[in-house]
């Protein structure tokens, strides 16, 4: 496991994002994960700009999004409209090579099911990005979540419900339910990077990095992965 800390959230996008730009270099049609929340703003910030500036071509690119809410009613609140609107309508992906898993299909199963199967179809994803929340969880993988799970309906636990709040723009309809990667299928991915910034951040990252992988603490199952780095602001780190 690799450990980068850095200044602040500005720095942490501006890393992410040339590692990102650096994979796309070496695989034009890389397979690339991705995660939504705040954390993530920077580093997509930093990918519209590097695609302005011609640095950065996603023609050939795929993405897969970790999770979706399920059954959502409201578009607003989805996730792949968070996506749509901070990084995918300003950036030259291909519409049919961008994958969400279907959040408006009431047939969870065959949701999560074809969802895994499309991922194996591009061969894996090559770079997972994941954001942490500040109980540990990954994706939606929740505390209680297990080493070998995989891509299925879960319920979000309250706090994630709350912390969440800030993207809605109707607070009518809050989802208790959503779909996500399982940790087993996040560990697949050949290569992960986890972005943490803010002192609430710093306890999760702290049990990630330095306790035993234990269910309490989904991220902390990352020290298994060969591949994995960790970046940090100067605050995200502090209990390290
Ligand atoms: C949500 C997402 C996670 C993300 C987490 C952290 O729960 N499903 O993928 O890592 O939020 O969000 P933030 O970056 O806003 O703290």
């Amino acid at each position: 496991m690799e450990i980068i800390v850095l200044k602040n959230k500005k720095e942490v996008g501006e890393k992410a994002a040339t590692i990102i730009i650096e994979a796309i270099k070496n695989k034009p049609s890389l397979v690339l994960g991705l995660a939504s929340g705040s954390t993530v703003l920077p580093l997509y910030e930093n990918l519209i700009s590097g695609y302005n500036e011609g640095k950065i071509n996603f023609s050939k690119v795929s993405t897969f999004n970790l999770d979706e809410y399920f059954l959502y009613e409201d578009d607003k609140i989805s996730l792949s409209r968070f996506m749509e609107e901070n990084l995918f309508k300003k950036i030259n992906l291909k519409e049919e090579e961008i994958h969400f898993l279907d959040g408006e299909e009431e047939n969870s199963l065959l949701a999560c099911k074809s969802y895994e199967k499309s991922i194996k179809k591009h061969g894996g994803i090559d770079l997972q990005v994941l954001g942490i929340g500040w109980n540990g969880h990954i994706a939606f993988n929740e505390p209680g979540s297990t080493l070998n799970s995989r891509t299925r309906k879960v319920k979000l636990s309250e706090t994630t419900i709350k912390d969440n709040i800030k993207f809605f723009h109707s607070s009518k309809f809050l989802p208790k339910y959503a779909l996500t990667m399982g940790i087993g299928t996040i560990l697949e991915a050949k290569k992960i990077i986890l972005l943490a910034t803010g002192k609430h951040k710093a306890k999760a990252v702290y049990n990630s990095i330095r306790k035993n992988p234990d269910k309490r603490t989904p991220a902390s199952f990352l020290q298994r992965h060969k591949n994995v780095v960790f970046i940090l602001d100067k605050d995200a780190s502090e209990k390290l």
